[in-house]
């Protein structure tokens, strides 16, 4: 059997109609830049998380520095994150000539380890980047507190978090990139809400920051030709939008799915010994965007479901203090000991709304054989 990582012809297939009619649609309609399938998809959106205001933009790279740009976070002042994550959620803060400082990582959660950020906290410091990843936030509550006594502003990089709602200080449920200042979603095919390219929102509650934010993706124009900042080109796509619109009809039901594949794995290697399945913090409502295990000989697993064909992926390789691009930021290998050893445990299995229970326990079964027969040998 082949199990794929990840694929979009199962959910095409499932859909067809509907995607080739919305494609169609804005083709029949005429091209349009930020027309009524952008306007349409950033009001689901606004519905969907209970954010004030949704401002589409060309993809959650984009949404982190037009973000970042707006809150300041530039000309050598400190901005708090974590160095276990993808590229974007720390060259937004470079872009603008701004300080990344890393914290390390709570090892359950992957994300920023809150009891760790105020020891990092210096006069230049302006703002924090807490990061969601896979499955769940850090602890916001903590993060938050922390950003109002410091009178630090937050962007949370919610990228992979559509979906994921945080139980805040008996609060509701709050939809994750509705916490701090600003929220960013990514819709990049993979994401458990997709495109069919890149394409990206950046949220927020605050009137006067989504005004700001609007001017800053159409080049900082207050009306046409007008420039009131110096902005970017960052629209969100119509076609990718009318896209969305179909997906995002379903992501109840997708989100459900994945919790079921991810309750499957977890039921079947929750007894293997070589492995550490994921924990889920702080009485959040968890999405599976990506399901990972910490796993012994990772390296050798992964090659093992490489040659049975089994799809999986490692997020991430290597931490961002020991990127060769950051390293005029001067950090050591040994700096960040948790996010560098779960770098080298890390492992992401197959997880897709549209894959069977079938290939979920030939996955499962699989990783098994590789530690029984690792132990014979
Ligand atoms: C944590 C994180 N931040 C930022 C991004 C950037 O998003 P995009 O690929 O849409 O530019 C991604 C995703 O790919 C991500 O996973």
């Amino acid at each position: 059997m082949k199990v794929d990582f990840y694929t979009s012809t199962r959910e095409y297939n499932d859909k067809k109609d509907e995607f080739n009619n919305a494609v169609l649609g804005v083709m029949q309609k005429g091209i349009s830049m930020l027309g009524t399938e952008v306007t349409d998809f950033e009001k689901t959106v606004q519905e969907f998380t209970g954010a004030k205001y949704a401002i589409g933009v060309a993809s959650g790279t984009d949404a982190l520095v037009i973000a970042s740009d707006i809150l300041g976070f530039k000309d050598g002042k400190e901005v708090i994150t974590s160095p276990f994550t993808f590229l974007a959620s720390t060259s937004c803060i470079v872009k603008h000539s701004a300080k990344p400082v890393f914290v390390d990582i709570d090892e359950d959660t992957f994300s920023i380890d809150a009891s760790k950020i105020e020891e990092k906290i210096t006069k230049d410091t302006v703002g924090i980047i807490p990061i969601s990843l896979f499955s769940q936030m850090g602890d916001m509550d903590k993060i938050m507190d922390i950003g109002d006594i410091h009178n630090l502003r937050v962007l949370e990089d919610s990228a992979e978090s559509f979906g994921m709602r945080w139980k805040g200080k008996g609060k509701d449920y709050r939809h994750a990139g509705t916490i701090g200042d600003f929220g960013i979603f990514s819709f990049f095919p993979t994401k458990t809400l997709g495109a069919y390219g890149d394409a990206g929102m950046i949220v927020t509650n605050d009137e006067e920051l989504a005004r700001i934010t609007k001017m800053y993706r159409v080049h900082g124009a207050s009306k046409k030709y007008h420039y009131d900042y110096i902005g970017y080109n960052s629209r969100l796509d119509s076609m990718q939008a009318a896209i969305l619109q179909v997906k995002i009809k379903y992501i109840n039901e997708s989100i459900k799915k994945r919790e079921h594949i991810a309750k499957l794995y977890i039921d079947r290697l929750k007894e293997c010994e070589f492995i550490k399945i994921p924990k889920i913090k702080y009485g959040q409502k968890p999405v599976y965007y990506v399901f990972n295990i910490l796993a012994q000989r990772r390296d050798e697993l992964c090659k093992y479901l490489k040659a049975n064909e089994i799809g999986n992926s490692i997020y991430y390789p290597i931490p961002l203090h020991l990127q060769k691009c950051f390293e005029y930021l001067g950090y050591q290998k040994g700096d960040f000991p948790v996010a560098e050893k779960v770098a080298k445990n890390i492992i992401a299995l197959p997880i897709y709304p549209e894959i069977t229970g079938q290939e979920v326990e030939f996955v499962c079964e699989t990783i098994k054989k590789f530690y029984k027969d690792g132990q014979i040998s």
